[in-house]
């Protein structure tokens, strides 16, 4: 009996996968990257995001990208670190994190969307399948925030006086919102000097890699928030901006030039049903933690055998 049990226990070890490979139903991974301000750590923000996650699904592992050896340090990076730089760290924090080894879905805050965007396509060593933007800026700003220059004469003259110096290359070098700072009054010196936007959005140069690797991931999930004061225009959020030489008027994802060249493979994504485009009626980041649970939630609660697909809900 008992050299039954060995001889099927040997079987079964013989012709078990190998441990390495993650089993198929399994949670996906999540990796979190917070917006300016915020940080990996602090007890509000993003990281409540973490502990409340982690109890919802049991046995997930989360990430938080972070730089800096505190909460704090982590937070002032999140202003003045080169948003390239930030990139290309969290490429090597990702690709060498074991847990992350099969893939994982990922959830940015305001910049941070951007920033995990910019990771998959310029980050080849990571796999990501969900990709979720709250309130992110993928078209870049053009304003302040609580300034809204289209219902105050004072604050547009501040976004132009301000626009003249920000491609300047000092600026672009360490203050991260000019890295994304989009004119639309001079879409020239945003396409030759802003170094970061510009680039993930294929501006001047293409770089098929980009494409490939975004056209990959598994769902898009855009989120806008209607009330939005922080970011100008909101319609950023869902890929949209202002129209040339003006900034009243403004053009959703589908009249954009990166939708329309398909850049980066958005037709693809759009036509497979991967894109998705939510709104809340709150201010910047502003949401129900119940709305999170019903529109977000089924995005991070996947398994390996699931998250490959598109998702509708
Ligand atoms: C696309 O995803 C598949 C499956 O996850 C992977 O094998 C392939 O290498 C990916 N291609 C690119 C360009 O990232
Ligand atoms: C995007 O996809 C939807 C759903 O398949 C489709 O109805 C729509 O026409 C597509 N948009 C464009 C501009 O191709
Ligand atoms: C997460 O998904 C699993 C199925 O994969 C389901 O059984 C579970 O109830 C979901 N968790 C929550 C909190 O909805």
């Amino acid at each position: 009996m008992a050299g039954f049990l060995l001889a099927a226990l040997a079987i079964a070890l013989f012709f078990s996968p190998p441990a390495s490979s993650a089993s198929e139903d399994e949670p996906v991974p999540l990796v979190i990257w917070s917006g300016m301000g915020d940080s990996c750590c602090y007890e509000y923000g993003a990281y409540q995001f973490k502990v409340v996650l982690e109890r919802l699904i049991p046995g997930i592992y989360i990430k938080m990208v972070a730089f800096g050896k505190t909460p704090t340090e982590d937070s002032y990076n999140s202003f003045f670190l080169n948003s390239n730089k930030q990139v290309e760290l969290a490429c090597d924090l990702l690709s060498s994190d074991e847990m992350l080894a099969n893939g994982f879905n990922a959830m940015g805050f305001s910049q941070g969307s951007q920033f995990l965007r910019a990771l998959v396509q310029r980050c080849g060593s990571i796999k990501i399948y969900n990709l979720i933007s709250l309130g992110g800026q993928h078209n870049g700003v053009y304003g302040f925030p609580f300034c809204p220059g289209s219902s105050s004469i004072l604050c547009h003259l501040f976004r132009r006086f301000l626009g003249m110096g920000t491609y300047l290359s000092f600026i672009q070098d360490n203050l991260v919102q000019a890295q994304y700072w989009h004119d639309p009054y001079d879409e020239e010196s945003y396409a030759l000097d802003c170094e970061f936007l510009s680039d993930i959005n294929q501006e001047l140069v293409f770089k098929p890699s980009y494409k490939e690797r975004f056209s990959n991931i598994s769902n898009f999930v855009l989120v806008k928030f209607e009330y939005d004061m922080m970011v100008e225009p909101k319609e950023t959020e869902w890929f949209g901006f202002y129209k040339e030489h003006q900034s009243v008027e403004t053009y959703s994802m589908f009249e954009s030039k990166i939708y329309r060249r398909d850049l980066i493979g958005l037709q693809y994504l759009n036509k497979t049903e991967r894109i998705h485009f939510l709104s809340y009626p709150g201010g910047h980041l502003q949401f129900s933690f119940e709305w999170f649970k019903s529109n977000i939630f089924p995005y991070i609660n996947r398994t390996f055998d699931n998250v490959r697909s598109p998702l509708k809900l």
